[in-house]
């Protein structure tokens, strides 16, 4: 396993390191037509999302989003959605700013800032969020960027720098989420796992971490401690394998659930900044 064999994390290092790109422009598929890709288009997009784990698309403005979105992702195999809370049909929760209290109790409903993290990762392995997609109906009045980075990219930069913290980061009981209760009942249970693991279904080296530092324990030990403060610093410096994009109504991102954060924003009232998201089991291949 390239966990902790040296030839095989070496020969996949330099395999990813020869396939990936540092330009955002080579990372866009212009859709002509969202209910039926052509080859072209799902190749590349598909090509992309093995590559470097993500790509960014665009399509004709139109009236209704949700259909085409849900037809974009449904072409590239993601169909088995999470059903998690405030999602709509088809799979698709719609970001916005809440003033509903139960909703606006999560940071993605608000304007504030999110850190870096991957989706899901809180969730038990039977629910290991894969893949996700972002797209933008309507941008904020001012801000609202998001960045995103390849967890892959990061694992092979951390392991390049100082094998020991990728070690650490790999420690079976790294990070727990204590679990989650509303008026006494279990919503949530706890989620104890490692930061950086191979996913035993797609045989892929995934991450589940959050910034986060509220409800969030690390394993206590001096190595865990400082492998998250040499992570944290390397997700907040910029390197060429981060991304920075503000998307535009008809942009959107599809990935294999990579690490990303968003910006604060203004909103304007009457038109707020609105994403349709969908969480998804499976991975784009
Ligand atoms: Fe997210």
């Amino acid at each position: 396993m390239l966990l902790d064999n040296s030839d095989e994390y070496q020969y996949w290092r330099d395999e990813k390191l020869t396939n990936t790109t540092t330009e955002l422009t080579d990372c866009i598929v212009e859709i002509q037509n969202p209910f039926k890709l052509t080859p072209v288009e799902k190749n590349k997009l598909q090509s992309l999302c093995q590559k470097v784990n993500f790509a960014l698309f665009q399509i004709q403005p139109i009236d209704q989003y949700d259909e085409a979105i849900i037809s974009i992702n449904t072409q590239l195999g993601l169909k088995d959605f999470d059903q998690h809370l405030f999602v709509k049909t088809g799979g698709l929760a719609h970001i916005t700013q809440s003033d509903k209290k139960d909703q606006s109790e999560f940071i993605p409903y608000t304007d504030k800032n999110l850190g870096w993290h991957t989706d899901g990762y809180y969730n038990t392995i039977e629910q290991r969020i894969r893949a996700f997609s972002l797209f933008c109906v309507r941008p904020a009045l001012k801000g609202g960027i998001s960045e995103w980075i390849d967890p892959q990219m990061i694992y092979i930069l951390l392991r390049e720098d100082n094998p020991d913290v990728v070690k650490a980061l790999t420690h079976p009981k790294a990070m727990s989420i204590p679990e989650h209760r509303v008026d006494g009942e279990v919503r949530r249970a706890t989620s104890v796992g490692p930061v950086f693991f191979i996913d035993e279904k797609t045989q892929a080296l995934y991450m589940r971490y959050t910034q986060r530092k509220k409800n969030i324990e690390f394993l206590d030990s001096l190595e865990i401690k400082q492998a998250v403060e040499y992570l944290d610093t390397l997700l907040n410096t910029t390197t060429d394998y981060h991304f920075k994009h503000l998307m535009q109504t008809g942009q959107g991102l599809l990935c294999n659930n990579v690490l990303h954060k968003r910006n604060a924003f203004t909103d304007d009232k009457d038109n707020p900044r609105l994403l349709l998201r969908g969480r998804y089991f499976n991975r784009i291949e």
